[in-house]
């Protein structure tokens, strides 16, 4: 798909269609993302199935390609190798379009020993630190300098194993720190690692490389460093957050949906909000049918690390409480400005109040469609959601946030049954 120009794309919706049908989910964003870099780590073919044909994979890809990378992505499929590195520059342009660029940092350094990322920035849904990942770094023997905006990774000998324990949680932080120890010299022991599964399934494919990891799945991971790396064929997992998206889309009045290539074991903190909030859910082992009669209940939720409920499906979420009778409260935890898909849904008639980190969600209102703007990924997707529901037609500006992380939102809707359709795109 091309497009006119990125800035422009809207989504348009009418609301109030049923929902019903079977939506296949796509391979998670989220996973391969820190795979594609973890090519680096060796000079060898990689073969990636199930990857998602989403904007911040192809921005990724295009990272690599400038750093010295080979290959191709074709429908879901990536092949790639890194037989050199050509340049050690991850630029601007990059990282601001998806942050998770970062991921590049750790694998890149421990493959050449030199590194040269632009600093992210903050972003809509607040500051996007990585204190963790430079300190991580520099006790592994790096030389980190951060100067106008730069940052910049060089170490003359190997890096070498240490014991780390993380301040906090953190997703990518545990991702580049265990990119890096695979290759240093000696072992590493990493503590309060994050639990998400994108992680479990970075491990699997380190795995697959010849690395030696201990303690996959749990907060600890321990590496002994090895020389070289050798490539590999690995098949990205499902993506959690579009699972969730679709099984909230599944929760509205009426409609009944199947979540195909689902893993349940992945959401369920969502699963067990919605069975109290009065959805109806079958599961399976890779399949969830949700349906509801529009009888919703309101629920005090908070987000968390995973297992517990996700920072990424809160706007969602918030989206399907508007139409809860009563008040229910979502707090948020890991991020200090993820609320901005409330003040948009307010446009379309919600009533949800801000305080500090939790918003105050009053319901059931009668939402009708407007003209709104998505300010990042996963809110874009409870911007749609609400479309969805409303009466009339909504226009979603700023869509690009929705093709970084959703592959083909718009066709697996209408093929739900929904009336949704991208404008200011060329299909090729
Ligand atoms: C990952 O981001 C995900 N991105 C995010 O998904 C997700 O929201 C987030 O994890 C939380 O689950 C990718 O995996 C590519 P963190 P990440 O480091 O790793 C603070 C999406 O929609 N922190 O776990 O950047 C940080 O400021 C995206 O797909 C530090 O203070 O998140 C944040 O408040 C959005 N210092 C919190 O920890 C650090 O060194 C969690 O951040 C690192 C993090």
């Amino acid at each position: 798909m091309n497009y006119i120009n990125m800035g422009n794309i809207k989504t348009y919706i009418k609301g109030k269609n049923r929902l019903s049908g079977s939506v296949r989910i796509s391979g998670a964003k989220n996973a391969a993302l820190p795979e594609l870099a973890a090519a680096l780590l060796s000079n060898d073919e990689f073969e990636f199935s199930g990857v998602p044909r989403v904007e911040d994979i192809k921005v990724m890809f295009k990272a690599l390609k400038n750093i010295g990378a080979e290959g191709e992505f074709n429908n879901n499929f990536i092949n790639i190798k890194v037989p050199e590195i050509k340049s050690s520059l991850v630029p601007k342009d990059i990282v601001e379009t998806s942050r998770a660029s970062i991921l590049i940092l750790g694998p890149l350094l421990a493959r050449s020993g030199y590194a040269k990322v632009s600093l992210p920035g903050g972003c809509s849904i607040g500051d996007r630190h990585i204190n963790f990942h430079l300190e991580g770094l520099r006790k592994m023997g790096a030389e980190i300098t951060e100067k106008n905006e730069h940052i910049t990774a060089k170490t003359s000998a190997p890096l070498q194993g240490i014991a780390y324990r993380f301040p906090q949680k953190t997703v990518t932080g545990t991702e580049n720190l265990l990119m890096a120890a695979v290759l240093a010299q000696g072992t590493t022991v990493l503590e309060n690692c994050a639990l998400e599964p994108e992680i479990g399934d970075l491990v699997d494919l380190l795995l697959k490389m010849g690395a030696d990891i201990e303690g996959k799945n749990s907060d600890t991971l321990e590496i002994t460093g090895r020389s070289t790396l050798k490539g590999t064929r690995h098949r990205v997992i499902p993506d959690r957050i579009e699972m969730g998206t679709y099984v909230i889309a599944g929760s509205f009045a009426g409609n009944e949906i199947v979540v195909e290539n689902a893993v349940p074991g992945y959401i369920e903190s969502l699963l067990d909000i919605l069975e109290k909030v009065g959805v109806n859910l079958e599961v399976d082992n890779d399949r969830i049918k949700v349906s509801s009669n529009g009888n919703l209940h309101p629920i005090d939720i908070e987000t968390s690390p995973f297992p517990g409920f996700p920072t990424d499906l809160q706007a969602q979420l918030t989206t399907l409480l508007t139409q809860a009778e009563g008040v229910s409260r979502v707090k948020e935890n890991i991020f200090n400005n993820r609320f901005q898909h409330a003040l948009e849904l307010n446009k379309l008639g919600a009533d949800i109040k801000i305080a500090g980190d939790t918003s105050i969600i009053s319901g059931k209102t009668n939402l009708t469609g407007t003209d709104i703007i998505a300010t990042d990924l996963r809110a874009s997707a409870a911007l749609v959601l609400g479309g969805l529901i409303a009466e009339g037609e909504t226009i979603v500006a700023n869509s690009y946030q929705l093709l970084r992380g959703y592959e083909n939102m718009p066709q697996k809707l209408q093929e739900l049954g929904a009336e949704v359709k991208l404008l200011g795109v060329k299909n090729d």
